[in-house]
């Protein structure tokens, strides 16, 4: 543990998504399972995606896919130790076993995406309650390093355990038609949330409703961190929404990177920020991305607020950060995109160096 944190007295402290990176917990593909297939699980999917996961339901990932993105999250992990941040990874699990409460089983996912399960609010560590039930014992893979940050001093909270019943979804979901406003396929029923459809300026928090967070999750959390923080709840235009950060994501004081469709009107928040759009994606028309669209190209990761981790083959990508003043650490991660995520998701940054302040 570096000396600031030591000082601080949490090993937990992140206010923002661009403060430099000393601690990052890093996910793992290992045993990851297509979940059962269900209404909650299809509503974030294109057409295409939910016929694959309908075939698949139980099945693990190929292998070969599995190991590929592997290697490339080993290659993440030394990039990340060569600029000195300490790199955490969960246990392996097998997802394939099946497991349940009253009235449901189910069995799980994976563990690679730490992003949409933790949420770190300044000293303060949060697992979400997740809205699949595949992902309802998601927080097991890192309850060795909540127990370690809790006895060394971090904020530790889990939200009300929801109970996934019924009543939580929408049976006869449909996709909204064109141009329809938003159509939650989950009801008000109790607090859901996953953590990645939140993001972090500092003493403002954005977060947007989804498929997987409803308004009283949004309002657990506005409750749980309190009068330091304003929650804004933002209104997208994404189809199939499911996780803020590839659609709006804040990368320095002062610069917003947005998708160019989804925001139709950048919060007012951000009036004296410069906004640029994500390039187009250049993820071949090939490759398999099962969960997501291309736009995970705008899933990057702040090491500080000059270094930015991008896709290796991603050019155009690395020409807008070095044109807005941020340097591009490469790293392949293709593969692993197909898994339905990039750098962001696959990590929870556990603590930034820096201050609770307001940048908007
Ligand atoms: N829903 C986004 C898209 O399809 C992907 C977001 C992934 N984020 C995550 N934390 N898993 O573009």
């Amino acid at each position: 543990m570096s000396e600031s944190a030591q000082a601080a007295g949490s090993p937990v402290r992140a206010y923002n998504e661009w403060d430099p990176l000393e601690e990052v917990i890093v996910g793992t593909v290992d045993g990851a399972h297509f979940p059962p297939y269900d209404v909650v699980t299809a509503a974030p999917l294109s057409p295409q995606q939910r016929a694959v996961f309908r075939e698949r339901a139980g099945q693990p990932f190929p292998a070969d896919e599995v190991a590929a993105a592997r290697d490339e999250l080993d290659q993440l992990v030394e990039i990340l130790k060569n600029h000195g941040v300490r790199v955490r990874r969960p246990d392996p699990r097998d997802h394939g076993r099946s497991f349940g409460a009253p009235g449901w089983t189910s069995t799980g996912l994976y563990d690679a995406m730490p992003r949409d399960l933790l949420l770190v609010i300044g000293e303060h560590i949060i697992e979400a309650p997740m809205a699949w039930r595949s992902r309802y014992f998601a927080s097991s893979a890192y309850r060795p390093l909540l127990k370690e940050y809790f006895r060394a001093g971090a904020r530790w909270s889990a939200a009300p355990r929801p109970e996934l019943s019924d009543e939580l979804y929408v049976e006869d979901w449909t996709d909204q038609p064109e141009g329809e406003p938003f159509r939650s396929v989950i009801t008000e029923f109790e607090p859901t949330f996953d953590a990645a459809d939140f993001i972090r300026c500092g003493r403002d928090i954005f977060a947007q409703r989804s498929h997987v967070t409803n308004m009283m999750g949004i309002e657990w959390v506005r409750q749980l961190i309190g009068a330091d923080y304003q929650v804004h709840v933002v209104e997208l235009a994404d189809d199939h929404p499911m996780h803020i950060d590839a659609s709006l994501m804040p990368l320095a004081p002062g610069k917003v990177l947005i998708h160019p469709d989804r925001v139709p009107e950048v919060p007012s928040q951000f009036k004296d920020w410069e906004v640029r759009r994500a390039p187009s994606p250049v993820i071949p028309d090939g490759h398999p991305l099962y969960m997501t669209s291309k736009w995970i190209n705008m899933n990057v990761l702040m090491l500080d607020e000059t270094h930015m981790l991008v896709e290796a083959e991603d050019r155009p990508m690395q020409e807008l950060a070095e044109s807005w003043g941020i340097t591009p650490v490469l790293c392949p991660f293709r593969n692993f995109n197909s898994f339905g995520g990039s750098f962001h998701c696959a990590t929870t940054d556990v603590r930034r160096r820096g201050e609770l302040r307001s940048y908007l």
